[in-house]
């Protein structure tokens, strides 16, 4: 399995479960059969609402002896309700209570967004928000660095940032994000932004790598693209006698990113890890290269409320 490394020697492996949309009732199942199959990287986070039953499964693998907690990659996430400078240590030993571990292997800021507080599920309005002035994203940043400090986390990064919102923390800090989690597959390769955080050192995890079929219609706009329809990539699943998904998942392992295909059914956490074997050769690459269309499945233009800070999700 390809690994990406750590400054300080630390790998995960480049493929995780990712658990984003994973019932409750389904997700501990989930976990244990992925680890008894050979995953050593698990991706969660406090809104997914999840992390209790996510939990239970670490706390049986690894009572059984065979697979140890530092075997296992664990990246959770810090929600935009908890940005502001006392809460952000409080939302994590919340996240560790419910994952039950002493520490993350990864924290991440979620989204480059406050909310109030109090607001537990989505904003209704610019009122729900905080502004970038009364809590600037490096207030947040600077909880995180002392989480790591503390062994609370032993890696801290961010999710969903742009390379402007990237470049404009790096500017305020010497201690820079290690990871940027953000959507990407055939459909929004993010070339420039891949180029970026590999210049400085910001490894990138891949979401939604399969185009998130499951997601609340709300979320859903009409007529999506289908990646795992595609024609090119099912055409490349044949040659290689594997699945849609197969492919979608070792392409972005070979652009060097990880990736976090989620799944509760046991022969896709199976058949998903098994991508790895597959070798995609140059010109399976270049034509996938060629699907790039900019098409976001999950966008944070929802949180572009008018008259609140967060104008500019996407500014590049
Ligand atoms: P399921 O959990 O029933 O396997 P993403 O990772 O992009 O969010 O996509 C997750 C969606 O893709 C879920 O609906 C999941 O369903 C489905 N899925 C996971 N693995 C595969 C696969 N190998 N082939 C097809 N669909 C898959």
């Amino acid at each position: 399995m390809k690994q990406l490394k750590f400054k300080n020697g630390d790998s995960m492996d480049a493929i995780g479960l990712g658990t984003w949309k994973s019932d409750k009732g389904k997700v501990t199942d989930a976990v244990r059969i992925a680890l008894e199959n050979g995953y050593r990287h698990i991706d969660c986070a406090a809104t997914y609402g999840n992390e209790k039953e996510v939990g239970d499964a670490l706390v049986e693998v690894f009572g059984k002896g065979e697979i140890k907690r530092k075997e296992v990659w664990v990246t959770s996430k810090l929600w935009n309700n908890a940005h502001k400078k006392e809460d952000v240590i409080p939302a994590l030993k919340k996240t560790l209570e419910d994952l039950q571990l002493e520490y993350l292997d990864l924290y991440l800021i979620h989204w480059p967004v406050a909310f109030k507080p109090e607001i537990n599920g989505f904003p209704e309005g610019p009122d729900d928000y905080l502004s970038l002035e009364e809590v600037p994203l490096i207030e947040t940043w600077n909880e995180m660095i002392k989480a790591q400090k503390d062994g609370l986390v032993k890696h801290i990064g961010v999710s969903n940032f742009s390379r402007q919102k990237l470049q404009r923390l790096m500017a305020q800090t010497d201690h820079h994000p290690e990871m940027n989690q953000v959507e990407m597959h055939p459909y929004l390769q993010q070339k420039n932004l891949l180029e970026f955080c590999n210049k400085n050192s910001i490894r990138v995890t891949a979401y939604s790598p399969l185009g998130s079929g499951d997601r609340p219609d709300n979320l859903k706009a009409d007529n999506e693209p289908s990646l795992l329809e595609n024609p090119v990539i099912k055409e490349i699943a044949e040659k290689h006698e594997a699945s849609a998904g197969q492919i979608l998942i070792k392409w972005s392992v070979q652009r060097g990113t990880a990736v976090i295909p989620k799944s509760t059914n046991e022969k896709r956490i199976k058949e998903n890890l098994e991508s790895d074997k597959i070798q995609l050769d140059e010109k399976d690459m270049k034509k996938i290269a060629d699907l790039d269309r900019h098409y976001r499945y999950v966008t944070g233009k929802f949180f572009e409320v008018e008259g609140n800070s967060y104008q500019n999700i996407y500014d590049d």
